[in-house]
């Protein structure tokens, strides 16, 4: 079977390969860039992010010696940005412990900030040929299928069992190619619920398949429901800016943020104005605050329910412990934001444009506006 598994497979990647242009590179910087964008992001997605990313970074030293803001925002949109930070920090070890040369082995790529056993695998054997199989969601569900396990895949025991399985499957060379094929299968063939079993080349040796039921396969956990956190975001505006917050948290950390104020889950609109004003009294003067809009970010393990309010500053301080910069548009495109501030940062655009006057920021207008906002369709601003 062992023989079988590998020529099946390699002979069907040669064809039908997915042509991306991280792949056929023979630069481990690219190699290490690319897996570590690849983590949380599908292929196709990352691709225009990689050569972007390249085009800015073009090798390893002017990756670690540029400031990590740059990164962040040339990582913008991208989301899960520790992976960002991480791939920072990994580059300055490479750049001060290996030379500026990204190391040639599955045990110290591991040891290196964000490379966990599935990145270590995937660099070594694409950049190195070293053979290890990358074993990520995609391949866990390839080889249950593979070999009918029916064992829950989220389990320590049952991963060791198909990590063991794919070690025996994968060629003495061409360890790299063996991996991403297995990964291409996983994308395009032998996907999550029905997979395209007529179009498969292992078919004939898929357990699963064969047993009659590949859909069934890989049998995982119930994941939790994501946490719902509900947050005012507040654009304080002032003379053509606005005030922006450098993240100190764990998450999103170094990346910039409207104002955001925790809100008990489900507060409506108008305990959230009230909570905004109440919020800001001691902390910089301004008018009564307005709602602007509602938005949503889905993350992985949290929904952020976001009202969007405007704050029409007197003054253009802030009173309190928090790295803040007051910013115009320019700053708004040029510092690195999340995802999730895409709405906010869009309303935000619009109200630096427009000139603070126009009656709109006071609370007896409010339902008015609302009302306009309803029937229009229109935003307020
Ligand atoms: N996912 C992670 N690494 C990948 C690669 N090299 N090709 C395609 N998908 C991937």
């Amino acid at each position: 079977m062992t023989g079988s598994i590998s020529a099946l497979i390699l002979s069907w990647y040669r064809i039908n390969k997915r042509r991306l242009s991280f792949r056929d590179t023979g630069d481990p910087y690219h190699v290490l860039v690319s897996e570590f964008m690849l983590q949380q992001t599908r292929a196709e997605t990352a691709e225009a992010y990689f050569e972007r990313f390249i085009d800015r970074f073009p090798d390893l030293r002017s990756l670690a010696d540029s400031p990590l803001e740059d990164v962040l925002k040339a990582w913008e949109g991208l989301g899960y940005y520790s992976r960002a930070r991480s791939l920072h920090r990994t580059a300055e070890i490479i750049r001060d412990e290996y030379g500026g040369r990204v190391p040639n082995t599955y045990g110290s790529l591991l040891s290196l900030p964000g490379v966990g056993p599935y990145s270590a695998a995937a660099i070594a054997s694409i950049a190195f040929g070293v053979r290890v199989p990358a074993m990520d969601g995609n391949l866990y569900r390839v080889f249950a299928r593979l070999y009918d396990e029916n064992g829950c895949v989220d389990q320590d025991m049952v991963k060791r069992r198909l990590y063991s399985l794919a070690l025996s499957d994968m060629p003495e060379d061409r360890s790299g190619d063996f991996n991403q094929a297995m990964m291409d299968l996983g994308a395009a063939v032998c996907v999550p619920g029905t997979p395209d079993c007529a179009a498969c080349p292992l078919s004939s040796v898929c357990r699963a398949f064969i047993a009659g039921h590949p859909e069934r396969l890989p049998v995982r956990t119930k994941k939790k429901p994501p946490v719902q956190k509900d947050y005012a975001v507040v654009i304080l505006r002032h003379q053509g800016r606005t005030c922006l917050f450098k993240r100190s948290e764990k998450m999103l950390n170094s990346l910039y943020v409207f104002l955001l104020i925790p809100l008990p889950e489900g507060t409506g609109i108008g305990e959230a104005l009230d909570k905004t004003d109440s919020f800001l009294l001691s902390r910089v003067p301004a008018k009564p605050a307005f709602y602007l809009d509602s938005a949503k970010h889905v993350f992985t393990h949290q929904v952020w329910n976001m009202t969007l309010i405007l704050a029409e500053c007197t003054e253009d301080t802030w009173a309190g412990p928090e790295q803040y910069v007051w910013t115009d548009t320019e700053g708004l495109a040029a510092l690195p934001m999340p995802g999730a501030m895409k709405a906010a940062r869009e309303k935000a655009v619009q109200l630096l444009s427009s000139p603070p006057e126009g009656g709109i920021i006071n609370r007896r207008s409010l339902s008015v506006n609302l009302m306009a906002e309803n029937t229009t369709g229109s935003t307020v601003g």
